[in-house]
């Protein structure tokens, strides 16, 4: 599958994404991906950032309320038109454009940090996604990305409950195949029955890579690993629905900060 039928999917998400997302239902984003994902984040205040995949901005704008100078692409037109009509509700001067995240439209050495939150795994090519994210960071600068963990959430993935409907065991499989695009139809795990007769599922292609894969296609984008986060709900908030549940018995996703070697005799700051 290429990246254009990969945007026609998107394009197709992009309005109940964004109005479902807006509404509080992406409860694994909004309660733990994002939350760890901005703990695990260095300080980017002052800093020029790219948000790679931003959909509907919500993380962007997140970042730029910590004070980054945000640009952010995306390759569905419907997601870019919502994100850029927020900043009429609040103007955060982010520059955001239509873009695939395989052909970055800005120079190399254009940003002091690139992120990405749960894109580059819906990328045909996700090896050249992370040199393109590395070509355009400055020497010293970082890239953090999530996710979905290649361990925990392989090509077969089934959830094994206890009769009262906690979490106990995750059954996965088909770990070294390739799902080439695969496109899998689902729901935000919190909307009813109710609500699901009344919207279409979502269609997302996946671009499943092995552990050992990811790595390798980090490392040979010329970037080096600092931290990894594998984000687990406690009990307080694991209650509040099964998606976060289940990330007790194991994670749902991984997140990677990496930094790009700094030139000989470049200060340390990471401004
Ligand atoms: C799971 S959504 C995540 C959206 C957003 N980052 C968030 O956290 O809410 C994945 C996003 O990646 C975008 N995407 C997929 N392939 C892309 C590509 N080749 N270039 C840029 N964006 C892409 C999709 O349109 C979608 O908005």
């Amino acid at each position: 599958m290429d990246a254009s039928e990969v945007a026609r999917n998107w394009e197709a998400n992009a309005d109940a994404w964004t109005q479902q997302a807006r509404r509080g239902v992406d409860v694994f984003r909004d309660a733990l991906n994002s939350p760890a994902f901005f703990s695990m984040l260095p300080p980017v205040s002052g800093l020029r950032g790219l948000d790679v995949g931003c959909g509907e901005g919500s993380n962007t704008r997140n970042l730029a309320r910590l004070g980054a100078r945000m640009s952010a692409v995306d390759i569905a037109p419907t997601f870019i038109r919502h994100a850029r009509e927020f900043e009429k509700a609040e103007l955060l001067d982010i520059d955001y454009r239509v873009a695939d995240a395989m052909a970055l439209p800005f120079d190399s050495g254009s940003f002091d940090f690139v992120t990405a939150f749960m894109s580059f795994m819906d990328m045909p090519d996700p090896v050249r996604a992370l040199q393109e994210a590395s070509r355009v960071l400055r020497p010293g600068g970082f890239l953090q990305f999530s996710i979905l963990h290649p361990c925990f959430v392989p090509p077969y993935r089934k959830v094994l409950r206890n009769r009262n409907g906690r979490a106990r065991a995750i059954e996965i499989g088909g770990y070294f195949e390739s799902t080439d695009g695969r496109v899998d139809n689902w729901w935000f795990s919190t909307l009813t029955e109710q609500e699901r007769s009344t919207v279409h599922p979502f269609s997302t292609p996946i671009f499943h890579l092995t552990l050992s894969q990811w790595f390798d296609a980090i490392i040979g984008a010329g970037l080096v690993v600092d931290r990894l986060g594998e984000p687990t709900a406690g009990a307080d908030v694991a209650h509040a629905a099964a998606v976060l549940d289940e990330t007790r018995i194991a994670p749902l996703s991984l997140h990677v900060l990496a930094s790009s070697p700094r030139l000989k005799g470049q200060s340390s700051c990471r401004q």
